[in-house]
Order: C-alpha cells, then sequence, then structure tokens
C-alpha cells in the first residue's frame, strides 16, 4: 500500500524520484526513502513522515542515473528511519524497495536466514537477504531473484539495485501493481503511471509473478521461470493538469467541485449522438441473464454499491446483495442459481476486491467491474468493464468517485430493464446543475462545520431508507479527515440503545430527501432534541421545513444521493480544515489499500 519508483538513464534521478514519490505520496506516507547509485556506491537516504522531510535531508551533491524510491505505509514494524525503505543485504550489495506484505517471513528466516543479522522489523528485509544469500550459493543474479520470488508467499511490487552491476534496474511483480515505463534513453518503473507520466506516457503492464530487467535502453520481461515474455507496450491517455491541485487549497476541495463535470462527462460517454445509452451489448446480456447481482467493494464503493442495490432492486427488479469484500472471503454468502459479480472500486486495485475475484473467477462465473483506473488490476482481471470517469482522484477521502459510481450504477440499472420508466440521462443533467448550485454555498457549510462539528467528541448523520446509504458515507467522510468519531445510524434505530449515547450538545444531522420518511425522521430528530442534541437537517426542498439548515433543490427522489452528499462532503472538509487536520492525506490512511 505504498508507491514505489525506479528510474535508469541518462537525467540526474534524484528530482525524478522525488517528484514521482510527490505523485505516489496518495498512496502512502507515513516515512520515505530514495537510493542513488554513484561513484559504485550507493547512496541511501530516508525519513520519517513525508516525502518534504525527504526532499530537505537529501545530499545535493549526489548525482546518478540508477535510483529507486519508497513512501512506506507500514504494515511490519513501526514506521521510523530504520524501518524505511530502500532495505539492504548485509554486505550492501544489494538494494530494495517493496510494496506489499510477505506472509511467509518468519518461516523464510528460519530456513535460510539463521545467523543473518537482520537490521529491521520489516518482513521486507528478508528479500534483500534472500537475494544476497542465493548470490553468495553462487546463482547469477536473475536466478536469484526469481528463486527468491519462487519462495516468497504474499504480494510484492519490487524495484531492486545491485552495486555491482549499475547498469540494471531489476523489477518483479506479484498481486501488488507495477508498470514499467519506456523512455527515450531512459526507462523506468512505478507503482502507478502518474509518478512516470511526466517522462513518458508508453507503458509495459507487468502481470503476477513477472520478473523484469530494466537498462536505460531496454525493458525486459520474464515469467518467474525465466521464459522472456513478448508484451507491446500502451499508451495512456492522462493529462498531466487533471493530477494537479491548480489554484485549489486542496485536493478534496477540488474534486468536491469538479463532481457536476464528472456527472456530465458520464452522460456523454454513456449516451450516443441521439441521446440514447450506449453500454456493450454483451454487458448488458450478462447482468439480464443473471438471476442475482452481488456487488463486491469496501469503503465508499460499498456505500455506492449500496445505492446500487436500490437502483437495481427498484429500476430493474433485479435482486441484488451488497457484501463488503474483506467478510466476502471468509464468509460467502450462500449463492443464488445464476449469479454475477460486480466490483465496484475506485482504483481498481483494492487487494480485497481482488482476493473475492480470483475466488470468482476460479467458480467461473461472470464478473464486471466499476472502476476509475483503465489498466488496473480489476480492469484487467474481469469480464466486463464500465469506467466513471471521474479523472485522477488524488486526495484519499474519495468525493468524485462515489458520485460517479452511483451515476454508472443508475445508468446501468435503466438499461437492463427500465420498469419504473426514469430517463437517467436527464435526471443527471438536473443533478449536475444542482450540483454546482450546492458548491456555491461554501461559506454556509463553514459556518455550519464551525457551530456543530469543530468542538465536538462525536457526531451522528441520522437518515432512513437510501436517506440512511447516505448517511454512512457522510459519516465516514467526517470521520476519516476531521477525526471526530462518527456514526451514519438509520434513524429508526437509534432508539434501540445507541440514543444512550447523546448527551448535550451532541450533533445529530438528519437526512431526508424521501417523502414518504419525512415525517418518521423528523420524530426521531425530535427524540434527540430531548435529549439535547444540537440538531441539524439537511432536506429536500419538497420535504422542506423552514428550520432545515440546508435546503437542497428537488431532484428524482431515487437518485437524491448525489445531492444529498455533496453538503455532508464540505461539511467534512470545513471541519478537518477547522481543526487543521491534514485534508488530503488523514493519518494512518493510504488511497490504495493493496494490502488484505
Ligand atoms: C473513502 O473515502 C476511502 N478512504 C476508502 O474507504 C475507499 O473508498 C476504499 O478503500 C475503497 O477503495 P476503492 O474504491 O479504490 O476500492
Ligand atoms: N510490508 C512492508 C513494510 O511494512 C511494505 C509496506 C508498504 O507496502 O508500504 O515495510
Amino acid at each position: 500500500m505504498c508507491g514505489i519508483v525506479g528510474y535508469i538513464g541518462f537525467k540526474d534521478v534524484k528530482e525524478i524520484i522525488l517528484r514521482g514519490l510527490e505523485k505516489l505520496e496518495y498512496r502512502g506516507y507515513d516515512s520515505a526513502g530514495i537510493a542513488v547509485a554513484y561513484n559504485n556506491n550507493i547512496y541511501i537516504c530516508k525519513e520519517k513522515g513525508r516525502i518534504y522531510s525527504l526532499r530537505e535531508s537529501i545530499d545535493r551533491s549526489i548525482t546518478g542515473y540508477l535510483g529507486i524510491g519508497h513512501t512506506r505505509w507500514a504494515t511490519h514494524g513501526e514506521p521510523n528511519k530504520t524501518n524505511s525503505h530502500p532495505h539492504q543485504s548485509s554486505t550492501g550489495r544489494f538494494t530494495l524497495v517493496h510494496n506489499g506484505i510477505i506472509e511467509n517471513e518468519e518461516e523464510l528466516k528460519n530456513k535460510y536466514l539463521q545467523g543473518v543479522k537482520l537490521n529491521s522489523d520489516t518482513d521486507t528485509e528478508i528479500i534483500v537477504q534472500l537475494i544476497e544469500k542465493f548470490v553468495n550459493e553462487g546463482e547469477p543474479v536473475d536466478l536469484a531473484i526469481r528463486h527468491t520470488m519462487s519462495e516468497l508467499k504474499g504480494s510484492y511490487a519490487l524495484a531492486i539495485i545491485d552495486k555491482e552491476d549499475m547498469d540494471t534496474l531489476y523489477g518483479a511483480k506479484n498481486k501488488t501493481p507495477l508498470l514499467a515505463g519506456k523512455g527515450d534513453g531512459f526507462n523506468m518503473l512505478s507503482s502507478d503511471a502518474m509518478a512516470m507520466i511526466d517522462y513518458t506516457n508508453l507503458f509495459y503492464e507487468i502481470k503476477d509473478k513477472e520478473f523484469l530487467k530494466v537498462t536505460k535502453d531496454s525493458i525486459e520481461i520474464f515469467t518467474i521461470s525465466g521464459e522472456k515474455v513478448t508484451r507491446k507496450p500502451y499508451k495512456a491517455d492522462i493529462d498531466t493538469i487533471d493530477t494537479e491541485k491548480g489554484t485549489y487549497p486542496h485536493y478534496m476541495l477540488k474534486e468536491i467541485e469538479e463532481q457536476p463535470f464528472v456527472i456530465r462527462k458520464i452522460i456523454s460517454e454513456y449516451t450516443d449522438e441521439n441521446g440514447n445509452i450506449k453500454i456493450s451489448p454483451d454487458i448488458l446480456q450478462d447482468v439480464r441473464s443473471c438471476n442475482k447481482v452481488y456487488i463486491i467493494a469496501c469503503g465508499t464503493s460499498y456505500h455506492a454499491g449500496l445505492i446500487g442495490k436500490q437502483f437495481f432492486e427498484k429500476i430493474s427488479k433485479k435482486p441484488t446483495e451488497v457484501v463488503i469484500a474483506s467478510e466476502f472471503i471468509y464468509n460467502m454468502p450462500l449463492l443464488s442459481e445464476k449469479p454475477m459479480f460486480m466490483f465496484i472500486s475506485q482504483s481498481g486495485e483494492t487487494a480485497d476486491c481482488i482476493s473475492v475475484l480470483s475466488k470468482i473467477k476460479d467458480m467461473g462465473y461472470k464478473t464486471l467491474t466499476l472502476t476509475n483506473v483503465k489498466g488496473s488490476t480489476l480492469y484487467r482481471e474481469v469480464d466486463h468493464t464500465l469506467l466513471l470517469h471521474a479523472g485522477p482522484e488524488i486526495a484519499v477521502a474519495s468525493t468524485k468517485a462515489y458520485t460517479a459510481q452511483i451515476a454508472v450504477l443508475a445508468i446501468l440499472a435503466s438499461s437492463i430493464d427500465n420498469r419504473v420508466n426514469i430517463d437517467v440521462c436527464k435526471e443527471l443533467s438536473i443533478i449536475a446543475n444542482v450540483m454546482e448550485s450546492l458548491c456555491s454555498d461554501k461559506e454556509k457549510y463553514k459556518s455550519l462545520a464551525e457551530k456543530y462539528l469543530v468542538n465536538s467528541r462525536n457526531c451522528f448523520y441520522i437518515g432512513r431508507s437510501m436517506d440512511y446509504h447516505v448517511c454512512l458515507e457522510a459519516s465516514l467522510k467526517l470521520k476519516e479527515i476531521s477525526y471526530i468519531q462518527t456514526e451514519g445510524f438509520p434513524a429508526g434505530e437509534l432508539k434501540h440503545g445507541t440514543i444512550a449515547l447523546i448527551e448535550k450538545n451532541t450533533p445529530v444531522i438528519g437526512i431526508i430527501t424521501q417523502e414518504k420518511i419525512n415525517l418518521n425522521t423528523r420524530s426521531n430528530i425530535r427524540e434527540v432534541e430531548a435529549r439535547g442534541a444540537a440538531t441539524m437537517i439537511i432536506s429536500m426542498k419538497k420535504v422542506s421545513q423552514d428550520t432545515d439548515a440546508i435546503v437542497i433543490d428537488n431532484v428524482n427522489e431515487l437518485l437524491s444521493p448525489l445531492v444529498a452528499i455533496i453538503p455532508a462532503q464540505y461539511l467534512a472538509y470545513y471541519a478537518a480544515l477547522l481543526k487543521g487536520c491534514d485534508i488530503d492525506k488523514p493519518r494512518n490512511l493510504a488511497k490504495s489499500v493493496t494490502v488484505e
């Protein structure tokens, strides 16, 4: 769940690696390090904390043309300088960065590394020590790396330097993303194309259990047993402007405000020149012919899946079950006769989803993914893909991907079977306008965040039906970036126990967009008010009352989550801003969760 980057070529590597790491920092950011090959030696610099600390510590006088770098999200060993990558073998011959988790670390230590002094608490160090051990036993470097790969259980993306051959950069991959970037007189390796896009847009996809030998003029890919793989590079169409913050103080704010454009982009990507929905007939055929849809996802994407279930069941009468990926792996529900699996994932790299996918593929079922990242693991491994077209999402807290997921789910549901006769694209274009007007009310959200949230220890979002699902996402947003403990709760369920937590001034935010539950949710709000809660209501115009804090223009009720979430995203943003939190990179988190 970190980022790695490697470069071999003709330019001083320090700045290239540092800039690459800055682009990857969203993946993990508790410590970082760099190794540069120079004067037949390896210069290493590591720092706890962010890339800017590393940038400040680097010795500017070092110049080299081969280097590797790492931004870490610790899984084994605390985030400190010693445990930061790169790690080196005992003699210092091999230097390595690793993304992933080695599951049989203890077993390998006992079997091969008795007597070897380990310098860190990481699982990573055993990889570099094993390579050196096999080389010391007489294996050529290529074989020693492949031998090591065959001993490892778990996930890894590796970049490796051998001090005795400074013209080669080695790489390896299993269950964790790795791409090779092809340049003119240089080549690169990284976990994400974004780290290389300033230098090249030509990439080689690397598959599991593949080994790489990279020089400044060539990229050679091999299987774990040493057979050469022939593969063509692909061209990525990432616009570097999309990955910049521009005039925004934070990516999260930029991404919240991009939502109206994303919805319009989705409409244009999914309709033809006559305004009819265009989705591949193969996808429609597979979804229509299954007898139950299983949506698999995590976090925000899971919350979008809950809304998707409503669409499939209400718009197209297709029974649907939504399961958290990490739960599905060990507690698989009893499957229907002809299931179809839908994976929702912004990154397309979430390890919990990938594990479910490999299980499902073995069972021979049809799979579809909704992802924002073309070329990601889920994108490549499923039968069908629907892209979100949201543009790169950099802030750890997901915003525009959530609404994009809901919009694409609505389009899909309405094109399999449209029994409620809803013109989804027309409704979505109304929604884009309403989103825009919500985005112009920032000062209001800021003062509400100041009044209700900044000084609170805990908070509740309550709602019923679809509003409850929005509450789950609203509370995840608030807790993950402002660290205010927040629960999203079914409004009617509070009185069955949780209401005991309401104290004087506990903020309770009600979301009310559905006519049929309006009065019930309002009664629940009164119940908590009677116990001292500081209440605030976000409602849709047609069910609003004068005292409601935020009133949203009417949109089709079924699609209301798309607009109801916007004020909640802003409230989270401003609560975190006013509390002085690190909004784009909240503590303990990473954007791409590539470990199970
Ligand atoms: C939410 O803001 C995220 N921090 C997180 O919950 C995320 O949605 C989850 O990790 C799933 O990621 P994915 O969509 O890339 O699979
Ligand atoms: N497991 C390794 C560690 O804890 C790598 C973690 C990562 O992917 O950042 O150092």
